[in-house]
């Protein structure tokens, strides 16, 4: 049993395959917290880890007469409050009817039990079999206010995995109003922490961050309506001394969508406070009474094995726990795109070709991007109304599909449905639809567009209806998702004033609630979610749609960077990456095509260019990858993935998969700058079987070496046939160059 309770004492200590988690019920009623980190062995007695400063304190405030140490502000907390002698960050703010922002939140009772139960209306991770994880329910109260709150603590014990969230119910007569609820909140005994996330913008998503925690508060949040691609709502806490694999490192990522915050406080006796949860900024929810708030989920990771092992177990975790459906676990399509080929310029002769030359080489999946629809020949019109365009689609949308099926490969389609046009159909009918503030004559757009009002239940029906016509109608089995623009003059039409505050949430809801009625109506279909590229890479997005376009930058370069820093928290096969043309049209560099293809192999793997732009000699290359890539693809999909040089440190970057029997692995090594006269490298291997024997492949070269050689001696690199091999590819001469090492076990 992972969890264990000191009944009389009122301990809780939730144990995984690592970690232990302790917090006790304090003398005043609230949660104190005792301990975070790596596995300790259960005791009947945890009350020594509970400190107060033997002295009384200065300048501090108190909660019981006589007594100048029970402070909360020195005091470790589950679930802080504001207002009761803590003055750091806290975990919610409630404003009552009489205008008290004080809650006093006690405990009243708690449960423990198999499973985990469903967040209403929020994606959150899932077991098959309820013996998989056990939560624990906290069940607190204030009797004044008649507020409960509950804390519901699942712990994955096989993953060293604990998942937080809270759900406050109003049982009084009067409103309350929420301005804030975070969803965890967890203190530590120091501050000796690199604080680690993922940033960026269009075209550079999801870059790695660190910093060392200084005092005051640190944090990163959205404000944009989507998770965005300016921070992932995902941060690590690495000890300082802690590294790629050794070492303590705590991570935080929320299964949500929509704004978030996420930082630490330092306080004046450096310790740390983590938090994370829907951003309060410009949110305020008003419960009424018997109704109830749920905060989105956060996944909390312990590694003693530094950030790639909490990667690692992010990754295991998403891709069995969080991503559902028939694509879980299952090995994704060879895919062509024709967005990069074509953009909106293309007629049904042009994608014909397109689909059967990408047939030629090995790809299974057409996908028709952006411009199928009426009038959609810019992105200034045609959102919202989803009919083909039979300018450039004269046969019709089905009949393509079928053309296109008929050549052996499966169709997807491209749709961007919370989105709508001044120019359609739709916005002549439903102006009122547009997400909009309740004062503005005018709002802002973005890419010429404007956003649905998804709080709405018509507008949600209406794209239910629309989008399942289209899948029913045509045999699609892929649809890329996007969301090209955030959100301004955040307002619904529908709701009184009192509710406005409440709309970005709303919407994220909306949007769940959609996405959970298409995606059980449509199981088959495998949904690629995209948002100008990596604007709402998160793992809310992933519960519905299994993989997530990363970026709109396709170039190799730049890619490994993006996907470098995304598999800090998300495994390869949610991660879409195209080989696509050079010069690359998002920063005009030119790489090779092996090394583009290097790049996209460690994702859902496609290709977006016009094939008949390929020379011969480069069609014949593009079909051996292919080639490689379906023999491969479950290893490099779904294989144990290890970053092994960070592009963020220097002009090389490696990483590898090793399959989970270890006899199988691929490493890829990246040189982005060349070095005149370079000296020799040793790229040290990792979870690999130290007594195993590995042929070593690279190209046509072949060596084997025991897994403990590759491991503690090293890979040699560049290639140990350099010198040896006479070709320009194979020594590694130039800029943005790559080499594959393919390991098979001889024995
Ligand atoms: C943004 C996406 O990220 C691109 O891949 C492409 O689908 C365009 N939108 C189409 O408008």
């Amino acid at each position: 049993m992972p969890i264990f309770i000191n009944e009389s004492l009122r301990q809780f200590h939730l144990q995984t395959k690592e970690s232990s988690y302790i917090f006790c019920v304090l003398k005043n009623g609230q949660l104190g917290h005792l301990y975070y980190g790596k596995k300790v062995n259960h005791r009947e007695n945890f009350s020594h880890l509970f400190q107060l400063p033997n002295e009384p304190i200065g300048n501090a405030t108190f909660l019981y007469k006589g007594d100048q140490t029970f402070s909360l502000e020195v005091i470790k907390q589950e679930y802080p409050a504001y207002g009761t002698t803590d003055f750091r960050e806290p975990a919610f703010h409630i404003w009552h009817e009489n205008g008290s922002r004080i809650t006093r939140f006690v405990f009243q009772s708690y449960k423990v039990i198999k499973g985990k139960p469903r967040l209403e209306g929020l994606p959150a991770t899932y077991v098959d079999n309820e013996n998989d994880v056990t939560t624990l329910m906290i069940t607190l109260y204030d009797e004044i206010s008649r507020v409960e709150l509950q804390l519901q603590y699942s712990v994955f014990e096989h993953e060293s995995v604990i998942t937080r969230s809270a759900r406050l119910t109003n049982d009084g007569h009067h409103p309350i109003v929420i301005e804030r609820i975070l969803s965890a909140v967890v203190d530590y005994p120091d501050a000796q922490f690199e604080m680690i996330h993922l940033d960026g913008a269009w075209i550079r998503e999801r870059h790695i961050t660190s910093r060392v925690l200084k005092k005051g508060v640190q944090f990163i949040d959205s404000k944009r309506g989507t998770s965005s691609s300016q921070h992932n709502p995902f941060f690590a806490l690495k000890r300082i001394d802690a590294t790629e694999h050794i070492g303590d490192v705590y991570g935080f990522s929320l299964v949500y969508s929509g704004n978030f915050i996420a930082g630490v406080e330092v306080d004046h006796y450096d310790v740390a406070r983590a938090f994370i949860g829907i951003n309060p900024f410009d949110f305020r929810w008003i419960l009424h009474s018997k109704e109830s708030f749920q905060t989105p989920e956060v996944v909390m990771v312990y590694s003693s094995a530094g950030l790639n092992g909490m990667s690692q177990t992010y990754h295991r975790l998403y891709a069995s726990h969080l991503v559902r459906g028939p694509w879980r676990h299952r090995p994704r399509p060879v895919l062509i795109n024709n967005w990069e080929a074509t953009y909106f310029q293309f007629h049904e002769e042009k994608l014909l070709a397109i689909a059967e030359s990408a047939k030629e080489l090995g790809v299974e999946l057409f996908v028709l991007d952006d411009g199928w629809f009426e009038g959609r020949n810019d992105d200034t019109t045609s959102l919202g109304d989803w009919v083909v365009d039979r300018n450039k689609i004269p046969s019709g949308l089905s009949e393509l599909v079928k053309r296109i099926n008929e050549k052996g490969l499966q169709f997807g389609i491209w749709i961007e449905p919370e989105m709508i046009s001044e120019k359609s159909r739709l916005y002549e009918r439903h102006p009122d639809w547009v997400l909009k503030a309740p004062n503005c004559s005018t709002i802002s757009h973005g890419r010429n567009q404007y956003i649905l009002d998804l709080t709405r239940q018509d507008v949600r029906d209406y794209l239910y209806h629309t989008i399942s016509h289209l899948l029913e109608h045509a045999n699609i089995a892929y649809v890329k998702w996007d969301m090209n623009r955030n959100m301004t003059e955040i307002g619904s039409s529908l709701l009184e004033a009192s509710k406005q505050g409440e709309v970005a949430h709303r919407y994220i809801l909306g949007l769940y609630e959609l996405l959970e009625r298409l995606t059980n109506t449509f199981p088959h279909v495998l949904f690629e979610s995209c948002a100008s590229g990596g604007n709402r890479f998160d793992p809310g997005m992933l519960y519905y749609m299994p993989q997530s376009w990363a970026s709109d930058n396709t170039d190799a370069f730049e890619r490994v960077k993006i996907q470098y820093g995304t598999t800090l928290v998300y495994p390869i096969s949610s991660i879409g990456a195209h080989v696509s043309a050079v010069p690359n049209h998002q920063t005009g560099r030119v790489t090779p095509l092996k090394t583009r293809w290097h790049v996209a192999m460690f994702g859902a793997f496609g290709y977006e260019l016009d094939p008949a732009a390929l020379s011969e000699q480069e069609k014949q290359q593009v079909k051996k990858q292919i080639s490689f890539f379906k023999k491969y693809r479950t290893l490099l999909q779904y294989g144990t993935f290890y970053r092994l040089m960070s592009p963020f440190e220097g002009t090389d970057a490696a990483w590898m998969v090793v399959s989970e029997d270890k006899r199988e692995a691929i490493v890829a090594f990246y040189r982005f700058v060349a070095k005149p006269n370079p000296s020799f490298m040793r790229l040290h291997l990792k979870g690999l079987h130290p007594s195993l024997k590995y042929e070593v492949m690279i190209d046509d070269q072949t060596k084997v070496l025991y897994g403990d050689e590759l491991m503690h001696i090293g890979l040699f690199l560049p290639p140990f046939y350099m010198g040896t091999v006479k070709t320009k590819e194979t020594v590694m001469m130039g800029d943005y160059v790559s080499c594959l090492a393919v390991l098979k076990a001889i024995e």
